[in-house]
């Protein structure tokens, strides 16, 4: 080890809060990045070792710079941080030696939140500031899309690592994929964000995830025929969808894909002309849309959407899934008259519904700033 001192970063969780596996499809999405999320440590080695450790997991990382190789079992989770070395690398960039890198998180787990991003992020900049390595914001996310793309495996847009990015507190992340452009967009006083969450085990790096993506990837192709211009199917004229086979799988994931977007752009006007209630009835729209067409929701995310949605004269503005889908968790935008003993009696309604299901939990959470050197 040497003497030059450790450096901390920190990069937050998110909520994806209107534009459902738009992120992929060329589309827009609307994020909002927490007051919680992982820090890191990170030290300078003067060999090509690496150790990553983490306060609440047990096993730790040992390595070497020169052999980055995904992990299995109980050392998958440093796929996030070996895949930020690896694709730096590939792009050129100078890493002069190995280093220790310690993580403490205050996001709950499989809560949804995009852990993963925020792990991704704080070792990016740690990566960058260790070594000198000037890079804009933009090139941080498309780095560390493709380290979970490329090493972690998973097919993902761009809107967890933007997210956790460019955040900032008080404010939504809008992203435009298609342009790669990102902007963070003001939020009014006295709104609040919930999750409410089913702790059902869903897995990102799951078939599922990838299917639908797969979907998609299949609608483009079919549309392309008969409009060869077409570039991402968020694009797509909702006429040129005729061309789908009416009641397929294909048709609805288009539909959904199509819709969504334009939600997203509907629910920033309306949010600039502070009409709540139409960004309200906008998030349930986005909700059944996922649950209809989509089909990535699971009863369990639809009663706890349900119930918010009958408590709208106690403060819930709207409420949707939020994130990949097939299990995983709820956000409720909600004003200050939505409390605690509501959000228990969701918890406590949603029990009964469900008396077999995990049992469910709540954050009340808050906004926060994206990927920085904390001292
Ligand atoms: C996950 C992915 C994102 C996005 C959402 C669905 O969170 O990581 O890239 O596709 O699902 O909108």
């Amino acid at each position: 080890m040497n003497a030059t001192p450790a450096i901390r970063t920190a990069s937050p969780g998110r909520i994806e809060f209107i534009g459902n596996h738009t992120d992929y499809n060329g589309g827009q999405v609307l994020g909002v990045s927490l007051n919680l999320g992982v820090e890191a440590e990170a030290t300078p080695r003067e060999d090509r070792q690496l150790h990553f450790s983490s306060d609440g997991i047990a096993a730790a990382f040992k390595g070497s710079l020169d052999e980055l190789v995904p992990q299995s079992g109980e050392l998958a989770w440093a796929n996030y941080p070996l895949g930020i070395l690896k694709v730096l690398l590939e792009a050129g960039h100078e890493v002069a030696s190995g280093c220790d890198l310690h993580f403490r998180s205050n996001l709950p787990t499989g809560a949804g939140l995009s852990s993963s991003a925020a792990i991704e992020l704080a070792t990016l900049e740690a990566i960058c500031q260790l070594n000198g390595l000037d890079l804009s914001r933009k090139e941080k996310v498309l780095l560390a899309q493709r380290a979970e793309n490329t090493f972690v495996g998973v097919p993902c847009g761009m809107l967890d690592q933007a997210v956790s990015c460019f955040g900032r507190e008080d404010h939504l992340v809008r992203i435009d994929c298609a342009n790669t452009a990102f902007e963070t967009v003001p939020l009014a006083h006295g709104l609040h964000f919930w999750v409410f969450n089913t702790n059902h085990k869903h897995s990102l790096v799951d078939s599922m995830y990838s299917r639908r993506h797969a979907e998609c990837r299949k609608a483009l192709e079919i549309l392309r025929q008969a409009d060869p211009g077409l570039q991402h199917l968020a694009h797509a004229r909702i006429e040129l969808l005729e061309h789908l086979e009416a009641g397929s799988d294909i048709r609805r994931r288009a539909e959904h894909t199509v819709l969504e977007n334009l939600r997203v752009q509907q629910v920033i006007q309306a949010l600039e002309a502070h009409n709540l209630e139409e960004v309200g009835d906008l998030l349930f729209a986005s909700h059944a849309s996922s649950r209809d067409l989509f089909e990535n929701s699971i009863p369990e995310l639809d009663t706890l959407v349900e119930l918010l949605q009958g408590l709208r004269s106690h403060g819930v503005i709207g409420a949707r899934l939020t994130g990949g889908g097939f299990g995983g968790a709820v956000m409720a935008l909600t004003t200050d008259r939505f409390s605690s003993p509501d959000a228990g009696n969701v918890l406590q309604l949603y029990r009964h519904r469900h008396p077999g299901s995990e049992a469910p939990t709540c954050l009340h959470v808050r906004t926060g700033n994206g990927t920085r050197r904390l001292d």
